[in-house]
């Protein structure tokens, strides 16, 4: 039996979207998308997540030039995925308890699960509406900046952002790693040399960038892996204190 179905089928077409036809999503079609991010699991049922819809142009350039992604400033629905213990330590505050631990680290990671979670939900369903999506772990260039724009309160923190739209291009899917690199039985696998394992899929690559319209790029993945590495954004260094501003004890020393 094949348990191919429309879902899977869906999620089997994934590709990022970064150019969008100027088309507004119809309100309850996004109603809807944010009925499935409320729906989504949440570790102990604390729904500390919480998403900024950005809909002021000035805003949404300003996040743009964090990103240094001009197309985020296209995107018709700008969503910031957020930590977010400030409104349960609210909750509890007003019962008369000062939740000082909603400042801890684990209750940090807590909630940026819960963050990923919730946006992976929403992804899956706008892509089943024909909908495209690009995520944006490039508004953590200018973290402070982010939470400065974004007015956000302490234990709130900036996790992911995602634009969606309808879909202005037609992407190849693009080649994954074999899964046997990825996925290990009982233990993990460490292998001899990473090179050869990897060697088809440097190559498939390859053709895929060359395949594609826009951008020219003919780096196999292992090269790609360097010139990641290479890469040092300095203000993103800065990231675990931008966490410790916004009141999260993760014992960081600035
Ligand atoms: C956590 C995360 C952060 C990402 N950040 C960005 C980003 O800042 N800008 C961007 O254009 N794409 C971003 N992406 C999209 C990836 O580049 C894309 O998923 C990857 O190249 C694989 O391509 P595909 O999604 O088309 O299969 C991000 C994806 C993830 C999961």
């Amino acid at each position: 039996m094949n348990p191919m179905n429309e879902t899977i089928h869906n999620q089997l077409s994934h590709r990022t979207i970064r150019e969008f036809k100027d088309q507004k999503i119809p309100e309850e079609v996004f109603r809807q998308l944010i009925e499935v991010a409320r729906r989504t699991a949440t570790s102990t049922g604390m729904q500390a997540s919480s998403v900024i819809r950005v809909t002021d142009q000035n805003i949404k350039n300003q996040i743009a030039e964090i990103c240094h992604q001009e197309y985020v400033a296209k995107a018709p629905e700008l969503l910031i995925f957020l930590v977010d213990q400030y409104r349960n330590y609210r909750i509890a505050g007003e019962k008369n308890f000062m939740a000082e631990n909603a400042r801890d680290m684990d209750r940090f990671f807590s909630a940026f699960t819960d963050a990923c979670v919730m946006a992976q939900n929403l992804v899956n369903a706008a892509e089943s509406l024909g909908l495209g999506t690009v995520y944006l772990g490039s508004i953590l260039n200018e973290s402070q900046r982010l939470c400065e724009l974004l007015k956000l309160p302490e234990l709130t923190f900036p996790v992911i952002g995602l634009g969606v739209g309808y879909p202005d291009q037609n992407l190849q899917l693009k080649p994954r790693m074999d899964m046997r690199l990825r996925v290990f039985e009982n233990a993990y696998t460490v292998f001899d040399s990473y090179l050869d394992e990897i060697s088809e899929y440097d190559e498939d690559m390859r053709t895929y960038y060359d395949l594609r319209e826009t951008n020219q790029r003919t780096d196999s993945f292992s090269d790609q892996v360097v010139g990641r590495f290479k890469q040092s954004i300095l203000k993103r260094r800065d990231i675990l204190n931008s966490i410790r501003r916004q009141g999260f004890d993760l014992g960081v020393k600035e």
